[in-house]
């Protein structure tokens, strides 16, 4: 009791008092922006040197929003044709809830701590795309435990896709388009059970798609298309009911085309062209009721078109260029009525064309060249376009 009402112990909890509250006037959003800003080498409108002013509240500085409770910084977009890079103090600011620079020139690496000790417990958006970021993708991204949108589409970012991508599981868009990623797909991706849209088309990325991608069951779109992806499709693709967009075109897959893909209930686009797709077109293709867009050129398919091919209903644009494709053009074609692009030059298709192909109503494009077809109208129209 004595202890307690002495005046010494009172002033040192005075003091005490009083230098907790001098630590809280340091405004740590301020001094991380201002780090960020000290890093900027080009700033073409002066927006930062004009506006980003040491003293003013960080609240009213151009690309910069606030939350209203605590003044604390909450989203940064700022698309200025910036030229610089990114400091680590970007992970002082802990109530960022969204980080957007794409469409500036930053270069040099993202903070490879930007996440880590649970820097950003609120960030849900980091898009970076169309800079000049280099460097690998920071496997603190982890911890990330919001992230929902990681964008870091063309830049030079090398380096592998890491395993620590699986810890974000709140994330539905991973988009890593045109960089320099090498090395094959994790299988831990299929930890993503909320990934809606996952796009790495443009790399370098090796080795075969992971059976896991099965386990991305929310997906609707994946894009994937040229890399260096090789092995065949598998057939755990037919879990994703949701996918709409499969795009894989550009690589190095065998095939067959797996099963599974004709029970799939929301495809709409297939991509597929320039690989090593073999085998033929099973007749389940008439089960696929969803798809309109179908491209299989430059690849290996073999034998005859199914005369199931008919029941493909909203069928828009079918390519099958270059193959082996062989046999006479059944004439359940021209029950494709939403057909406007039909092309399948380079085949050994034979016969004569089934007179329903020219009254198929929507058809603007039909390219047959170079296949063994026979009868006058092939002869007359090798190729003909609308
Ligand atoms: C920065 O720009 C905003 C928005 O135009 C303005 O409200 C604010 O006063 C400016 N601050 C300074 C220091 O110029
Ligand atoms: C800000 O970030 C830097 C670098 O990550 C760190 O060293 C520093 O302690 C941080 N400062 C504050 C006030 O959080
Ligand atoms: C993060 O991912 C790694 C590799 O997949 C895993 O070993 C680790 O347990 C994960 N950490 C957390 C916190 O989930
Ligand atoms: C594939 O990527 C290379 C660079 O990696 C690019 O030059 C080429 O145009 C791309 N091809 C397609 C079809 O997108
Ligand atoms: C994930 O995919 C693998 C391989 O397809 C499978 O064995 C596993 O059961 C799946 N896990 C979950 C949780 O769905
Ligand atoms: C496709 O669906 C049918 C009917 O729902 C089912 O009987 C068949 O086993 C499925 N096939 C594949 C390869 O998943
Ligand atoms: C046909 O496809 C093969 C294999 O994809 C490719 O190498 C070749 O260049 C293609 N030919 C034409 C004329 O496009």
């Amino acid at each position: 009791m004595e202890r307690v009402n002495s005046p010494f112990f009172i002033l040192s909890l005075l003091l005490f008092c009083l230098s907790l509250a001098a630590t809280h006037q340091i405004n740590p959003d301020e001094s991380a922006l201002l780090a960020f800003k000290s890093l900027i080498t080009s700033d073409p409108n002066n927006v930062l040197k004009n506006n980003w002013t040491a003293g003013t509240s960080v609240c009213t500085w151009i690309g910069v929003t606030c939350d209203s409770h605590h003044s604390r910084v909450t989203h940064l977009h700022l698309s200025k044709d910036l030229k610089g890079s990114i400091p680590p103090e970007i992970g002082n600011l802990s109530f960022l809830v969204s980080l957007d620079l794409s469409a500036n020139s930053l270069h040099g690496p993202l903070p490879k701590d930007i996440c880590r000790y649970n820097n950003l417990p609120r960030l849900k958006e980091l898009v970076l795309t169309n800079n000049n970021l280099e460097g690998e993708i920071p496997i603190s991204l982890g911890e990330c435990p919001q992230l929902e949108i990681l964008s870091l589409s063309s830049n030079h970012i090398g380096g592998h896709v890491p395993t620590q991508i699986g810890n974000i599981t709140h994330l539905k868009e991973l988009h890593l388009t045109f960089n320099n990623l090498r090395g094959i797909i994790p299988k831990e991706i299929g930890h993503l059970k909320k990934l809606e849209s996952m796009q790495l088309t443009n790399n370098k990325l090796s080795g075969s798609i992971p059976r896991e991608v099965g386990n991305m069951t929310a997906l609707i779109d994946l894009s994937l298309d040229n890399n260096s992806l090789s092995g065949v499709i598998p057939h755990e693709i037919g879990h994703l009911d949701h996918l709409q967009s499969l795009i894989m075109g550009w690589n190095k897959l065998l095939g067959p085309l797996p099963s599974t893909m004709f029970n799939m209930s929301s495809l709409e686009q297939i991509e597929l062209s320039s690989n090593t797709i073999g085998g033929a077109l099973p007749s389940k293709i008439g089960s696929m009721n969803t798809v309109k867009y179908l491209y299989l050129e430059n690849n290996a398919l073999v034998g005859p078109l199914p005369p199931e091919i008919g029941n493909m209903k909203v069928l828009t644009e079918l390519y099958l260029d270059n193959n082996s494709l062989v046999g006479v053009i059944p004439q359940e074609i021209g029950h494709l009525y939403c057909l406007e692009l039909l092309s399948m030059s380079l085949n050994k298709l034979s016969g004569p064309l089934p007179p329903a192909i020219f009254k198929m109503k929507a058809l603007t494009g039909l390219r047959l060249d170079n296949n063994a077809l026979s009868g006058k109208i092939a002869n007359l129209c090798r190729i003909l376009f609308q």
